[in-house]
């Protein structure tokens, strides 16, 4: 039987967001209905608002999320009703091109639902934010969207792994592949920065220089274990990350802001033979110049993280793990919980400064 549940809806480009009852349809081959139990606010939901990502409005926003498999449909094993699982944007499929040659992280046919669950008061079909749409008492995903953890952590710190944290997180251990005795950068300390030096610190990184433009994201970046750090607005990124490395420039730089002059700033800050990693999301019109000679002239890589290069089903329950034994702090992502209702509210929050994440708790 298809159910009536509540959902934050974008109707249409800019508007407010708003709680709409929606319809979730029975699961059908490989789908499962997830009960959720948290979601976190991300920039994308909010720019999902905007019409930044596509014109496909209705959006039922929300895919940062955790809560416990309610029923599945046929054909599905990895998964059964009354699982605590977190959901991810990225379910591979195991058989194109990339995942047979071993690297699912490019797979081209990810797997979302294929019912759509629709708004209950038109009928209309709605499409759910990275196909989760978890901003919802209930949700319809892929089996494969689900990935089983841990079940005594708590449903607001599990969640973030879904998202922005896996994607800081994955960016220095996954992409970056950060090591011990590395010098880390990171240019831009919110969620994903932070997360990044966390990250960093798992690794086993000697040094983590913390980048930003407000010393109370520097601060915040220090209890996440950043070792240094540099205020860009007030002395220079590159020779202030040159001088915290002997000279020479970091090993690995995450750039977690998505703008062309703190790429740069990356760029020059590694060292020779160091890595950039880019994990901020930049715009389509910002164009990067650099001199061509300044690229042949180092060595190392540049290379782009795109949610943190992670396997949700290697990722997911080992971060999880960490967090349980005390390693990885992921309550402190958390800067406040809120209702359904609110969602609109945190998307105002959120250009404060103050909020790392508003997780929304159902
Ligand atoms: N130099 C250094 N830091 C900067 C600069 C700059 N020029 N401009 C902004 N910042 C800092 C902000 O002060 C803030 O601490 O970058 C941080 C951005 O943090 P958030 O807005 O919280 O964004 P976050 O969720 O961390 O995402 C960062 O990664 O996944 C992408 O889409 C996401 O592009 C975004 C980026
Ligand atoms: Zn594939
Ligand atoms: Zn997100």
């Amino acid at each position: 039987m298809a159910q009536e549940v509540r959902g934050v809806i974008a109707p249409g480009k800019n508007e407010p967001v708003r709680v709409e009852t929606i319809v979730v349809p029975d699961p059908g081959p490989g789908e499962a209905v997830v009960k959720v139990q948290a979601c976190g606010v991300c920039h994308t939901d909010l720019h999902y608002k905007q019409g930044g990502i596509s014109d496909d409005f209705p959006f039922l926003l929300g895919h940062e999320a955790a809560g416990i498999v309610e029923s599945v449909g046929e054909g599905v094993t990895d998964v059964a009703p009354g699982d605590f699982v977190i959901l991810n944007w990225r379910a591979v499929c195991g058989n194109c091109r990339a995942c047979l040659r071993g690297r699912p992280q490019y797979c081209f046919n990810t797997h979302n639902a294929k019912q759509k669950m629709t708004l209950a008061s038109t009928g209309q079909e709605l499409s759910p934010a990275l196909g989760i749409g978890a901003f919802a008492d209930k949700t319809l995903v892929a089996a494969g969207q689900c990935t089983k953890v841990d079940p005594t952590v708590s449903p607001a710190v599990a969640g973030l792994l879904g998202c922005g944290v896996m994607a800081g997180i994955g960016a220095a251990i996954n992409t970056g592949n950060v090591g011990r005795g590395d010098t880390v950068a990171v240019i831009g300390c919110g969620g994903v920065g932070d997360a990044a030096i966390a990250g960093a610190r798992l690794a086993g990184a000697a040094r983590i220089i913390a980048v930003d433009i407000d010393d109370r994201k520097l601060e915040k970046a220090r209890s996440m274990g950043a070792t240094h750090t540099v205020n860009s607005k007030t002395s220079d990124a590159v020779e202030a990350i040159r001088e915290l490395t002997g000279g020479f420039g970091a090993d690995v730089v995450i750039e977690a802001v998505g703008r062309p002059e703190t790429y740069k700033q990356a760029f020059y800050g590694r060292d020779l033979a160091g890595t950039v990693v880019l994990v901020g999301v930049p715009t389509p019109e910002m164009k990067l110049e650099l001199p061509l000679l300044d690229v042949f002239g180092r060595g190392g890589s540049l290379k782009s993280s795109w949610y943190g290069d992670c396997l949700p089903s290697r990722d997911f329950p080992m971060l999880i793990d960490l967090h349980q034994q005390g390693r990885l702090d992921l309550g402190a992502f958390v800067t406040e919980t809120v209702q359904l209702d609110e969602v609109e509210k945190a998307f105002e929050r959120m250009h404060g400064g103050d909020v790392l994440r508003s997780v929304v708790v159902l």
